[in-house]
């Protein structure tokens, strides 16, 4: 199977790595670069293949579209010309469904929201499809994104909420770490040995929430001992408004 991308920016490039880091074949990855050379430098790190003109995708089975939106219709204008079996994905802000089947109409067009993790595979992407897709056009669909993380189907009015939970939370977990790590190293511990326990503590705890088959209190219910030291920072937590404060940051980054 061949993947073609248009844009290798910060979310066109994790998906390239990605895609490479799953064991695909860099030769099946055809990219179309803008007008810096990012795509150029990226191409001799990860030994894709590089196309000048949108019109050398034509032998993919899939293009994923990933500029920046002022170059939507520029990019939808060259996609008109040629299009014609082949999937069109695009992840670009603004590319709805109903923009697309302007350039596109009645073809297989999908707007995706992926994050950045999707670089290790880790990734989690919503997509909402146009009622064209046939089931073999899913599946293909899912192939590719699933190499990446997990590709969760929803309708395009929910997009947006879960592009920001799933885009935007990374960056607060970030400052989360760096406060736990803050909070090691405020009571003695070293600070790389802080990052390290409070990273694994991290990634340990979302597995065991995966994993769990309730209610995600159920587990905090269960390491808070009656006067114990876990429940005192849990209603510190509750203090400070840590949980408020968390609601408040995923409502603004959404809704400005
Ligand atoms: N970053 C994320 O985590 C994320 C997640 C989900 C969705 N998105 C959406 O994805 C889109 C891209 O975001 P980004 O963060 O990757 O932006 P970005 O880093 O600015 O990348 C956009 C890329 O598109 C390229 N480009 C522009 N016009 C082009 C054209 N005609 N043909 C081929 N490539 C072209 C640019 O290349 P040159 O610079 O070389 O001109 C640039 O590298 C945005 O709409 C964003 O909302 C981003």
């Amino acid at each position: 199977m061949k993947v073609g991308f248009i844009g290798a920016g910060s979310i066109g490039s994790a998906m390239i790595k990605g895609l490479i880091n799953s064991g695909m074949s860099p030769q099946d990855i055809l990219v179309k670069g803008g007008h810096s050379n990012r795509a150029t430098n990226l191409q001799k790190e990860l030994g894709f293949e590089l196309v000048s003109d949108e019109t050398e995708l034509k032998s993919t089975e899939i293009i994923i579209v990933a500029v920046g939106t002022p170059a939507l219709d520029n990019v939808f204008s060259q996609l008109k010309t040629f299009v014609d079996q082949q999937v069109v994905v695009s992840v670009s802000g603004g590319s709805t469904i109903e923009f697309m089947h302007k350039y596109l109409p009645e073809k297989p067009v999908a707007f995706a929201i992926p994050n950045t993790p999707v670089s290790i595979g880790e990734g989690v992407a919503g997509i909402s499809y146009a009622d064209e897709f046939t089931e073999q056009q899913r599946n293909l669909t899912k192939e590719v994104f699933e190499k990446m993380g997990r590709l969760i189907e929803v309708p395009e009015s929910q997009l947006g909420i879960l592009g920001t939970v799933a885009g935007c939370s990374p960056a607060f977990i970030d400052v989360l770490i760096e406060a736990l790590s803050d909070a090691g190293v405020l009571n003695g511990l070293p600070r790389e040995l802080s990052y390290e326990v409070v990273i694994q503590m991290l990634i340990g705890s979302a597995k065991l929430a995966q994993q769990h088959n309730g209610h995600v209190a159920e587990l905090k219910d269960q390491v808070t001992s009656p006067g114990g030291s876990t429940i005192r920072g849990v209603a510190a937590l509750e203090e400070y408004g840590f949980r408020n404060a968390l609601i408040k940051a995923v409502d603004k980054a959404n809704n400005g």
